[in-house]
């Protein structure tokens, strides 16, 4: 039997069917194809998922350790490069040079200040509803969900609003090919080193300032990843949670009605979310250090294995006899396990919330203006995240013109 391409687990209409059969035909680790002739492990037991990320001397987080890669079978510039080749930050390393660099990290996230942000992102959620609101349409994806979380983390590490949105058209750009992704790459660099040379003359509350001042970290290039990985690990995956929560609410009525009907608070219908479709819904990867066994299977070194986040939620085993998936338990694993889970569960709430709970109350009579079937997604092996919801509403409220300024009292 070939092994399944891991993009028809993201591009479905319906991951349930898939994940199923994947879990009847090989149980909880499966052969998958990342490209032609590229295969990997898909691990969807939840015992071998606490495995895979718990054990660093047994599976790396270097993608140097993949022989794929080494052995020349993924061709330099192959799609999987930014996800799986090796990245000299936080994500690249483990043990102590991973601990170094995470501290950094930690600090700036702790150092978060929720009812700060919480007031940012409620300012910046009722300008863009603002910019729409007499239209009586829109598309949540690309009007609403895919800005906030950039510019709320820009907002986070020091940029001023017009900067994150110069930063956001640069990582668009960049993710695009040829010239427009270079001339990206250079917009996002020259942003990121104006913004280090003011902080460095003048720091201010924020987390530029923070990890510009940092002890564990030794240069400004260490300096620049650390704000570069807060960008990325942010933007896709807390675009991903609000378009994903915002798809149920208008394709699932009783979901919806649950939210409304308060029966269901948007914590816990964010939770449901992580459970059953989450962000990262396939997470590469760790790296084989020797020959071993998982889930009954022979493992080679230098095998990649890929987390199956969403896949997870099918392993009967991890749910007989106890409450694993009900709501309100947060015992998914929708932010990985083990030394490099995600470090920034609390700011991704705080922002995924408020640019929900602000637009469901902004918005009346919404409804999607497409069918449920058509909605299409993102062609991504990673994330699954509707690539548009276009949606029509009888009366918006942003609040006050475009909302207040953060600062003022709620
Ligand atoms: C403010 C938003 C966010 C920021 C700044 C952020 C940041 C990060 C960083 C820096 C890492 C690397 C940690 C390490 O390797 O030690 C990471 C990993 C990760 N994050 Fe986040 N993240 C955010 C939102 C999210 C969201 C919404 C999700 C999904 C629910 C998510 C899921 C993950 C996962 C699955 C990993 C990988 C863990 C692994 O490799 O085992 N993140 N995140």
């Amino acid at each position: 039997m070939n092994p399944l391409p891991l993009s028809a687990t993201t591009t479905c209409p319906d991951t349930r069917p898939v994940f199923d059969r994947l879990w009847r035909d090989h149980g909880p680790v499966a052969p998958v194809e990342l490209e032609p002739g590229v295969h990997a492990w898909l691990v969807m037991g939840y015992e071998e998922l606490k495995t895979i990320t718990g054990t660093p001397r047994l599976f790396s987080r270097d993608g140097r350790d993949w022989r794929a890669f080494r052995d020349g079978a993924v061709p330099p510039g192959s799609p999987l490069g930014p996800m799986m080749s090796f990245r000299d930050d936080v994500t690249g390393h483990d043990g102590d040079e991973h601990r170094r660099l995470r501290r950094p990290i930690e600090d700036a996230i702790a150092a978060v200040d929720h009812r700060r942000l919480r007031r940012t992102v409620e300012y910046l959620c009722r300008g863009l509803i603002g910019a729409f609101a007499g239209r009586g349409s829109a598309d949540l994806v690309a009007e609403y969900a895919a800005t906030v979380p950039l510019l709320a983390i820009g907002g986070l590490i020091g940029f001023a609003p017009r900067q994150s949105r110069e930063l956001r058209d640069a990582l668009r750009a960049r993710s695009g090919s040829g010239e427009d992704a270079r001339e990206g790459d250079r917009r996002f660099e020259a942003l990121l080193g104006g913004l280090l040379a003011e902080r460095r003359e003048r720091p201010a509350d924020d987390a530029a300032s923070l990890l510009l001042a940092h002890p564990d970290l030794r240069t400004e290039a260490e300096v620049r990843q650390s704000v570069a990985v807060l960008v990325s690990g942010g933007n896709h995956t807390t675009m991903s949670w609000i378009a994903q929560t915002l798809r149920l609410m208008l394709t699932d009525p009783r979901f919806a009605g649950r939210v409304r009907g308060g029966r269901l608070g948007i914590d816990d219908a964010l939770d449901e979310v992580l459970a059953i479709a989450p962000p990262m819904i396939n997470m590469p990867a760790r790296y084989a250090l020797r020959d071993t066994e998982l889930g009954g299977r022979a493992i080679a070194r230098g095998d990649a294995l890929v987390l199956g986040l969403a896949a997870v939620a099918h392993d009967v085993r991890a749910h007989a006899g106890s409450q694993f998936w009900q709501r309100g338990n947060r015992a998914h694993l929708a932010w990985s396990a083990g030394p490099h889970a995600c470090p920034a569960r609390d700011p991704a709430r705080t922002i995924a919330r408020t640019a929900v709970a602000t637009v469901l109350h902004a918005l009346r009579g919404v409804r999607l203006a497409i069918d449920p079937a058509d909605i299409e997604y993102e062609p991504s092996p990673w994330t699954r995240r509707p690539a548009r919801l276009p949606v029509t509403f009888t009366h918006a409220d942003p609040g006050g013109a475009h909302g207040r300024r953060p600062g003022h009292r709620p």
